[in-house]
């Protein structure tokens, strides 16, 4: 086995074309030789979401184009590769078999291993390209499609703690920005928004706050949102909705982070205790504020992924396929692509539940 072996990862689950090259490192952390990510913003903010079909077009059309830009900014030939990691699931099952069928045709060719990364499992690792970090660690996953505290065991080893019972965060500043007449994807310029408003201004629900331990619903917030869209006339006022939802959002998370940190500290009796916030969501600076500051006065070190690394990337995919590498846990090339996979395959599915304590 190499001794720095390098790992070229694919990313292609939703709307982002991604390819990465990384390298083992003496350090602990491997080093990012490329990192190129090509997103569909232009091909779906017509329809305000993601149309499947075209997005599995365009990554058939530019999976050949980012990989050959990812190995020319790597500075690397194929023949170094030592193997080839691809995004198996979760995501759009059509999306998900163009990244497949290229990562395993390559490995093929190139005769080298071929791995499946669970695309979630790349957001719970990302802060581990930058930062070394040990296991147990408690992650907050905040993306486009999941919300969950979860304990990081080791690798593929995951304790659901909490969960969202209907949306997702992400898909919470979205439908919140649309409805603000931000376009697709809204969440980043929602947060823009946000700086120029009154977060006092209006009073949202915080659903489930006082119950149900750790996990989290926001759909309540967004039909408040429809109602007082509906009676807003100036910019001002869309600013000072959007502060007063950025704020909502930061006091949810600070009070369901303690209880998480509380479910934590029952099972993983360590000394020095961090907690990863990581998913395209992380990268909200309001939110890390407020989560920096209720780790420092619960003793949690935080720590957050570059903003870079928080949305869709292939360096995190990389990073999973290296870890897995590094243990010869290789897949076959009959792995086929996953819509839903979870982190804990043994937690309930907890959607649409309402109520559960
Ligand atoms: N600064 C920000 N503030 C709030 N939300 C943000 C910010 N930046 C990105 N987002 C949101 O993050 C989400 C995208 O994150 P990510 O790429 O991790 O999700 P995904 O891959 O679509 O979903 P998943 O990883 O759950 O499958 C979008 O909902 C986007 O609006
Ligand atoms: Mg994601």
């Amino acid at each position: 086995m190499n001794k720095s072996p390098i790992i070229l990862g694919i990313e292609t689950s939703c709307d982002e074309t991604a390819v990465s090259i990384i390298q083992d490192n003496e350090s602990g952390i491997p080093k990012i030789l490329s990192n190129i990510v090509s997103s569909q913003f232009d091909i779906h903010k017509e329809f305000g979401g993601v149309v499947p079909e075209l997005a599995a077009r365009s990554h058939v059309e530019k999976i050949n184009l980012i990989a050959k830009k990812a190995l020319d900014e790597s500075g690397i030939t194929l023949d170094k590769v030592s193997a080839i990691a691809a995004t198996s699931g979760p995501g759009l099952i059509i999306c998900l078999s163009v990244g497949l069928n290229f990562a395993k045709s390559l490995s093929s060719s190139l005769k080298v291993p071929f791995i499946g990364v669970n695309h979630l499992e790349g957001h719970a690792l990302s802060p581990k390209l930058h930062t070394n970090i040990s296991y147990p660690y408690l992650l907050l996953l905040i993306s486009g499609g999941h919300s969950q505290f979860l304990s990081v065991n080791g690798l593929g080893s995951y304790t659901r703690l909490g969960t969202t019972i209907d949306d997702a965060l992400g898909e919470a500043f979205d439908k919140t920005a649309k409805l603000l007449g931000i376009e697709f994807p809204g969440g980043p310029k929602l947060e823009k928004f946000a700086e120029k408003g009154d977060p006092n201004k209006f009073k949202l629900p915080k659903p489930i706050i006082n119950k149900g331990g750790c996990n989290l619903s926001f759909a309540g917030l967004k039909t408040a949102i429809l109602r007082l869209t509906k009676t807003i006339k100036t910019d001002q006022e869309k600013y000072d909705l959007a502060a007063s939802f950025q704020k909502t959002i930061e006091e949810i998370l600070y009070i369901k982070s303690k209880t998480a940190f509380d479910e934590f500290s029952k099972t993983n009796s360590i000394k020095d205790k961090t907690f990863v916030v990581a998913g395209g969501v992380a990268a909200n600076k309001g939110i890390r504020k407020k989560l920096i500051e209720v780790s420092d006065e619960n003793n949690f070190l935080s720590i957050f992924p570059d903003i870079k690394l928080c949305g869709d990337n292939a360096a995190m995919i990389a990073l999973v396929g290296l870890e897995k590498y590094k243990i010869k846990k290789f897949d076959n090339i009959d792995l086929s692509a996953s819509p839903r996979l979870a982190l804990d395959k043994n937690a309930k599915f907890l959607k649409g539940s309402g109520l559960i304590y």
